[in-house]
């Protein structure tokens, strides 16, 4: 499915992470991959690199930091990208849970420049290191409906807003062939989601999901992602792909009709 197709994929911490899902599906689709680490996690993302079927090679990104952009670019040099994961989300502990309001803005700004501007700056880099047959840039969301949960707070405004960027990326890179979306997750057990105060409440609601959800399988979204990534998906852009088993489709997660109710 991805044969001849090189793919930048970010967001590699543990074997759990979904990038790392996506890494080895990719591999095993024929692509060849880069992943991108930085420093506080580098060592973390080498070890998970060598469990993948082949070893990847590794460049440095910090995603909040633009200059990051510019030398992961000289380091690509003239190698040409098709697609890239933005697999990149990170909030402070305070703009996760607890009293919504009280979030401090730094808290705010960081968990924004993580999460969500860095879509927008990935975009901009595999524009200009794609050829002429165009690429495919695929992000991670959660709730594409944006909902209030009892956690996740300013997460979830991210979220939304990365929905949004997403779509003005595919407004504007779509004249030069490349593709933007976004995949909505439904709970895996990441190390991101271990940052989540008490993210088994998530995982409780999913389990409502018509098709069931399973929190340690990270394989149905990942060969998501590889079909965005690949031929495809050629003529889907500025779209959000559930893969939560359906529990998106739901208006009243859990509420089971009353035994004995007659129904004429
Ligand atoms: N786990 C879930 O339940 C779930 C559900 C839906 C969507 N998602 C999204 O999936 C994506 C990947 O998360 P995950 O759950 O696999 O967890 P993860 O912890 O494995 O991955 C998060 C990644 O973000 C990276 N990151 C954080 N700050 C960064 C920075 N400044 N520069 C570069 N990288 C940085 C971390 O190094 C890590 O690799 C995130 O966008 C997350 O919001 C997760």
């Amino acid at each position: 499915m991805l044969t001849g197709k090189r793919i930048l994929v970010t967001g590699v911490v543990t074997t759990d992470s979904i990038a790392w899902a996506v890494a080895e599906r990719a591999q095993l689709y024929n692509a060849e991959v880069i992943l991108t680490t930085f420093d506080r996690v580098r060592d973390l993302t080498v070890a998970a690199a060598c469990a993948l079927p082949r070893r990847p090679e590794i460049l440095t990104l910090d995603a909040t930091r633009r200059e990051d952009y510019d030398r992961l670019r000289a380091d690509l040099g003239d190698r040409r990208l098709d697609g890239a994961l933005h697999a990149i989300a990170f909030a402070p502990r305070e703009a996760l849970a607890g009293d919504f309001l009280a979030a401090g803005d730094e808290a705010i700004e960081l968990a924004f420049r993580t999460s969500t501007t860095s879509y927008a700056r990935l975009a901009g880099l595999l524009a200009s290191q794609c050829g002429d047959t165009g690429a495919s840039l695929v992000g991670l969301d959660f709730d594409a409906d944006g909902r209030a949960w009892p956690v996740y707070n300013w997460m979830g405004v991210c979220k939304v807003a990365l929905q949004s960027t997403m779509r003005y990326v595919a407004r504007d890179v779509g004249a030069g062939g490349v593709r933007a979306n976004l995949v909505s997750a439904g709970p895996l057990q990441t190390r991101a989601a271990g940052g989540i105060p008490d993210f088994q409440t998530l995982l409780d609601a999913y389990e409502a999901a018509p098709l069931g959800w399973d929190p340690t399988d990270a394989g149905p979204v990942a060969d998501t992602v590889c079909f965005l990534l690949s031929d495809m998906g050629r003529a889907i852009t500025g779209e959000v792909i559930h893969v939560d088993g359906g529990y998106h489709a739901l208006a009243a997660p859990g509420v089971q009709i009353p035994d004995g109710l007659e129904v004429r």
